[in-house]
């Protein structure tokens, strides 16, 4: 069975089906419910049920939902599942502005090098979940007091862990410590999510994605929400590259080729040597899309990566091709010494 949600007083609908908690319903369909542990044990979830049945699961804390909260018709909407039509009172959140920001702690669950990008999945402590959106970025606190800046590589429904991945850059302070010296188990401190590069739920223009380099991270999260979420909006992703081995995840986009209708995976390589064998697209990534769009009014463009391959991609997009500047989103990665954003 499925319901229907409504939430007021926006007046977003959701459908719920009878197995899924309600929270996850939402979140599912882009619909902005606060949370923060996703287990019963915070309370960040819960909000009035204004009418309709729900059941409440078991195990969440008595300080998350009181006594008292259940008979004024309060619900955690992380342990509850819709038992027909209900209407709700919550503070949605519209954008990245309203998702706070926290500092906690975090173990390396997992690190896997591949190539020169090392993939981090980091955990959480049990009673904490990242709520953010797909495309943010974490600052990782360091030890010196400095702070090295994350693109969050996986999609807001997939939370278990919070991937990164980080480049090395021989002599980066950083980066030289994930590849010679981190140990999985570590503890470490971020903070986040953090910045303003996300998907603009609300818009029905098929998607241009650049990416370079790791500037494929954000941008696997936002294609990955985008799958939990059904989105029907075309999407075509340009990944830019020195070599074959430099894109990292490869197959991973490819087969997204199978799995999403309308999805297009053009990578360019800009330094290709004969050995390489490679027979696909080179040069720079954003003369592909101006080769391939004449005119791209009508679309958004995502693009993320080095700051001279986003500098040129707004320009040129923008004075060439007719993007709109308000649909052109970026998250340039001006990298310091280490290999990370400042
Ligand atoms: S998200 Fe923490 S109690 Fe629901």
């Amino acid at each position: 069975m499925t319901s229907q949600v409504k939430v007021l007083p926006s007046g977003h609908t959701f459908s719920a089906g009878a197995q899924e908690t309600i929270l996850d319903a939402a979140l599912r369909q882009g619909i902005g419910m606060p949370y923060g542990c996703r287990n019963g044990a915070c309370g960040a979830c819960r909000c009035k049920v204004v009418s309709g049945d729900f059941a409440q699961l078991d195990g969440y804390s008595s300080k998350a939902l009181t006594e008292q909260d259940k008979a004024q018709g309060y619900a955690l909407l992380c342990r509850a599942q819709a038992r027909g039509d209900l209407v709700l009172e919550a503070n949605e959140m519209s954008g990245s502005r309203d998702i706070p920001i926290k500092t906690l702690p975090c173990r390396v669950e997992k690190i896997e090098r591949i190539h020169d990008v090392a993939i981090l999945k980091l955990k959480l402590p049990v009673a904490e979940r990242l709520q953010f959106l797909a495309g943010q970025y974490i600052d990782i606190l360091m030890k010196d007091g400095k702070a090295r800046s994350f693109s969050i590589a996986n999609a807001p429904h997939d939370d278990a862990f919070i991937e990164l991945h980080v480049r090395h850059q021989p002599g980066g302070h950083f980066s030289d410590y994930v590849f010679n010296t981190m140990k999985e188990r570590e503890i470490m401190r971020f903070k986040g999510p953090l910045g303003s590069f996300h998907l603009q739920e609300n818009s029905v223009k098929p998607i241009v994605f650049l990416a370079s380099g790791t500037g494929f991270a954000p941008i696997k999260g936002i294609i990955e929400h985008a799958i939990h979420s059904g989105l029907t909006r075309p999407m075509t992703l340009y990944w830019g590259a020195r070599r074959p081995a430099d894109l990292y995840l490869r197959e991973l986009a490819e087969s997204w080729l199978e799995a999403v209708p309308g999805f297009r995976f053009i990578p360019v390589l800009s330094d290709a040597l004969p050995d390489d064998g490679w027979q696909g697209r080179t040069g720079f990534v954003h003369q592909a899309v101006l080769d391939d769009f004449a005119d791209l009014s009508a679309y958004e463009v995502y693009a993320c990566g080095s700051p001279l391959m986003v500098e040129a991609a707004h320009r040129e997009l923008t004075t060439g091709r007719a993007l709109p500047g308000d649909a052109f989103f970026s998250d340039a990665f001006y990298l310091s010494k280490d290999g990370t954003k400042p």
